[in-house]
């Protein structure tokens, strides 16, 4: 296992690629989820592409409280609903920003062992899912984002104003 280096949004233009489907998931397909997992835990993210650590595969994983979800080839099938939302980027460090996102999604992807799942995605999940699908496309969260949220606006949010 091992913590590897996130590239940062306009030192490499691998964050910009179109990633390619993986066709064939081995050893170490399985050893990169989880260096990516390690990477993504050390940095105290909630989601990881591999583009992120300049790997242009269709490789996503996501942690947002509930356990580690690992996704290969993954496909948003269907989306409902639209919330606007803060979210970050760790190849973006020190700014959050809000977009629009789907409430709703049903992803389909590959496993570590290579069989197909499928499931419904909703709330901050659905957003994580939607931010790291977009990673696989060359798609950063701030081309689509509405505005900047500010330490005054973060510490708003958490004394509920
Ligand atoms: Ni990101």
């Amino acid at each position: 296992m091992a913590v590897m280096k996130i590239v940062k949004l306009g030192e490499d233009d691998v964050l910009r690629k179109k990633a390619h489907p993986v066709k064939l998931i081995d050893r170490r397909t399985q050893a990169l989820l989880k260096d990516m997992a390690e990477t993504m835990y050390a940095a105290e993210g909630v989601g990881l592409a591999a583009p992120q650590v300049g790997i242009l595969r269709r490789i996503v994983v996501i942690d947002v409280g509930d356990g580690l979800v690992e996704l290969i080839n993954p496909e948003i099938i269907s989306a409902e609903g639209a919330e606007v939302g803060a979210e970050g980027c760790l190849s973006v460090p020190g700014r959050r920003g809000t977009v629009e996102r789907p409430t709703k999604v049903v992803v389909r992807a590959l496993d570590r062992k290579g069989r197909q799942i499928e499931f419904t995605a909703e709330g901050f999940f659905a957003r994580a899912v939607c931010h790291e699908l977009d990673h696989l496309d060359g798609v950063v969260y701030v081309d689509k984002m509405i505005e900047d949220v500010t330490d005054q606006m973060m510490k708003d949010s958490e004394e509920g104003k």
